[in-house]
């Protein structure tokens, strides 16, 4: 491969910066707690809040004082975060390993901005826009009923079928912005439509999805950047498989090729291997190799979306991200809030050392945003080598994780309060319920922020001896009863899980991604880690199916392991 690093800047060792040298000092020479800071200054909470759009980000729960936030700048400014970040939105090809430019910023971009945004050669918005018409009108037409199925039936049920970036995110928007499908969406929708999703090869997964489903009203979305995804490519094959049979066996009369080109569209960067499947190029909606399969819900891969949940509902969801965007890209850095919360990561895991993070959403709806996070952080800097091939020598990529509040408090907030670990935790909550239930007076969106608040509170302040003794608690009982607090959060509100909050909060955390990257040297959009699992497992298959020579050839546990499954099958 070509020294294509060279390209772009080399890459600065963090730990070899002034700030950083700092920042070592300034958490040696760091005293105090929260509780001890909260009660010597009386404007930290308002000091150390930001707002971003219509997220308002209180920060003043992390341990962290101005100064801190000062110093944590100053690195951002000393390994380049600024013109990186200008450096990725106009184009450059910053993803170094596989030579491209990183432009999800570009799918958002409202049409007519001058000057046209034009990478290697390419009018990127005129081919973000043409795109984005084409599923607004494929969306228009599946939810007024002008597109059927084979035998004339309105579509009813979109499955789609991905894994990774192909899933993620459509699943967790879907998940999110539920109300609005349940809705119908306005007054295009003849009637609501439900998606569902299909991911592993596991083969329950394609059955368990189709099991109850009318073949004559159900639309499967093929959804792959590369259409290589050994997962993918084997479930669209089973859902062919299972479409054609399930029409044959009510009986209907149909031809084929019209029957797959009525009901399999497909997402995609590779589209002649789209063709190849049998399914119709003008059914296909294309993107293009400077999406990252993460960054790429924005992108055609949310057809899924805009057909369920509406073309203008995605189009507030776009409109979200590019909010988030535009602050990323102007606000300077001691209000900028990716940047605030990146660094505040660097933080965390450079200096505090915390090795994992959790994501907390007070909403149900939110059910699937942990997850999502996990590939967006986790593919993206989970790496040890810098973009020039060097090696990392500090820790990088932290494992994200999470469930929605309270849920997670009757399971594995005992260890956040008590453990003897550091777990940075970002609290996420909505002012305005989108379901108002009440439960007699009592109105339940309350009961939850009354938890939200109170969490978030306690990890903080904790609980002395003396509080403990003051209940009347005594003995061995005391400590166990104890909570050391001092345990940092970060608190994200909003007035409401709207598609556009929704998108405000997504491109939140691409940004905070790409500012923790940046400071650790690490090209976020390659993957190559995925690799070898992939490579080994199909090189493994004449194993599985039984070649004893193959099995002989493996390393002593694997080649048990597969002569247990045979034992067994
Ligand atoms: O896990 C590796 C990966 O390449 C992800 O980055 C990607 O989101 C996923 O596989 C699916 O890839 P594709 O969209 O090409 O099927």
């Amino acid at each position: 491969m070509t020294d294509i690093a060279s390209a772009v800047p080399a890459p600065i060792d963090p730990t070899e910066t002034a700030a950083w040298r700092a920042l070592d000092q300034h958490q040696d020479a760091l005293t105090g707690s929260l509780r001890e800071w909260f009660a010597a200054d009386p404007q930290r909470a308002g000091t150390l809040t930001r707002e971003a759009g219509d997220l308002h980000v209180d920060l003043s729960k992390n341990l962290i004082t101005a100064e801190t936030v000062d110093l944590l700048l100053d690195l951002a400014r000393e390994v380049g975060l600024e013109e990186r970040r200008d450096a990725m939105l106009a184009g450059a090809h910053i993803n170094t390993s596989e030579d491209r430019a990183v432009l999800h910023t570009a799918l958002r971009r409202p049409a007519g901005i001058e000057p046209a945004l034009v990478v290697d050669g390419q009018d990127v918005d005129a081919d973000v826009h043409e795109v984005l018409g084409r599923v607004r009108a494929f969306a228009q037409s599946v939810r007024s009923g002008a597109w059927t199925g084979v035998t004339g039936k309105r579509i009813e049920t979109v499955v789609n079928i991905g894994i990774g970036g192909s899933d993620l995110g459509p699943v967790m928007v879907y998940e999110a912005l539920k109300p609005y499908a349940d809705a119908g969406s306005g007054s295009d929708a003849a009637a609501p439509l439900e998606a569902r999703f299909i991911s592993n090869i596991d083969p329950t997964d394609a059955y368990e999805t189709t099991k109850d489903l009318d073949p004559e009203t159900t639309l499967v979305i093929v959804a792959s950047k590369t259409f290589t995804t050994l997962e993918t490519i084997t479930n669209a094959r089973l859902v062919r498989t299972w479409l054609l049979d399930a029409l044959r066996a009510q009986g209907v009369e149909f031809d084929e090729a019209e029957a797959v080109a009525k009901h399999f569209v497909a997402v995609s960067t590779a589209l002649d291997k789209v063709a190849d499947f049998g399914i119709d190029p003008a059914n296909a909606f294309g993107f293009w190799n400077w999406v990252g399969g993460r960054y790429s819900v924005d992108s055609a891969i949310g057809t899924v979306l805009a057909v369920v949940l509406g073309p203008d509902v995605f189009e507030e969801l776009l409109a979200g991200f590019r909010t988030m965007d535009e602050h990323f890209a102007t606000a300077p850095l001691a209000e900028n809030v990716p940047v605030l919360m990146g660094m505040l990561n660097i933080w965390n895991v450079n200096f505090l050392e915390a090795e994992t993070h959790a994501v907390l959403p007070y909403s149900q709806y939110l059910h699937r945003f942990p997850a999502y996070l996990q590939q967006l952080t986790m593919e993206s800097n989970g790496k040890s080598v810098r973009w020039d091939g060097s090696l990392v020598s500090y820790d990088t990529g932290e494992v994200f994780w999470g469930e929605p509040g309270t849920n997670g408090q009757h399971a594995f907030y005992q260890l956040l309060h008590q453990g003897t670990r550091i777990i940075p935790a970002d609290f996420i909550a909505f002012a305005t319920p989108a379901r108002p239930l009440r439960d007699g007076e009592q109105d339940v969106h309350e009961l939850l922020l009354a938890n939200f608040f109170a969490q978030s509170k306690a990890l903080a302040f904790g609980k002395t001896r003396e509080e403990v003794e003051a209940e009347g608690t005594t003995g061995a009982l005391v400590p166990a009863r104890m909570f050391s607090g001092n345990r940092p959060s970060t608190s994200i509100m909003a007035p409401a899980l709207t598609p556009s909050v929704l998108g405000q909060l997504i491109a939140l955390y691409e940004h905070i991604t790409f500012v923790q990257g940046t400071v650790w040297g690490i090209n976020p959009f390659d993957q190559w880690g995925v690799e070898l699992g992939k490579q080994l497992a199909s090189a493994l298959a004449p194993a599985v199916a039984g070649d004893e020579a193959a099995i002989a050839a493996q390393d002593a546990s694997t080649a048990e392991l597969i002569r247990y499954y045979r034992a067994h099958r």
